[in-house]
């Protein structure tokens, strides 16, 4: 698949304080059927000042490659290309990444899990100094599933990320989700995304 270009508002200030942040979208609906989770991580985003740079990226529309483990064989991975180059790079533009992310089975849904498995493989890419860059980031997740309790171990192991990196930790905003606009009539995840990228 080719390489989509990624939707980006630019920021109307620059300088080293500005945000930028990378709202990565994990949702496996079809193109062009917005979930429950975008539309509330968009909503978060709407509330933003307008000098904060904004990315938006559909991981179901990029190609990413299965992750190979290469640590106790090669010991170092290649530049990435393509549609990983894309990601990489978008990552590590943004100060700051929003993980948009359904709850599948208790999880991380499939592609999100593997565009972290490369995470692995970026921080033994030369010239990268991937966890260093991401030391200085923080991470938050945008969600929606059917039950709250039962998303803890997803955003539990998304925590243990950020952790692992070093990243700040900017929590989770959870909606009770379903078919799409179901999480429209959830008021407390309405109120709390007008707030959350604050
Ligand atoms: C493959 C799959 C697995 C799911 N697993 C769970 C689950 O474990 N717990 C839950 O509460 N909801 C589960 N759901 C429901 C979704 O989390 C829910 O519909 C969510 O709002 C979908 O997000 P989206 O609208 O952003 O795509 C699952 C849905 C799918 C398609």
């Amino acid at each position: 698949m080719s390489t989509p270009t990624p939707s980006s508002t630019p920021a109307s200030t620059s300088g080293a304080e500005s945000r930028h942040i990378l709202f990565l979208v994990t949702s496996s609906r079809e193109p062009g059927h917005q979930g429950n989770s975008e539309w509330l991580a968009r909503q978060a985003a709407a509330a933003l000042p307008s000098d904060v740079q904004q990315t938006w990226l559909q991981l179901q529309q990029l190609s990413v490659p299965p992750f190979v483990d290469l640590r106790h064989t090669v010991g170092q991975y290649p530049a990435p290309e393509g549609d990983l180059k894309t990601l990489l790079d978008a990552t590590l533009a943004a100060s700051e990444i929003v993980f948009v992310s359904p709850v599948y089975w208790f999880s991380i849904p499939a592609p999100m899990k593997t565009y972290l498995d490369h995470w692995s493989g970026w921080m033994r890419t030369p010239g990268v100094a991937f966890k260093e860059q991401m030391a200085a980031k923080t991470l938050r997740v945008v969600s929606t599933s059917g039950d709250r309790a039962k998303a803890q171990p997803m955003f539990d192991s998304y925590r243990l990320c950020a952790q692992f990196l070093g990243m700040a930790w900017g929590g989770e905003l959870w909606g009770k989700g379903g078919a799409p606009g179901a999480v429209q009539a959830d008021a407390a995840a309405v109120a709390q995304a007008a707030t959350f990228l604050r």
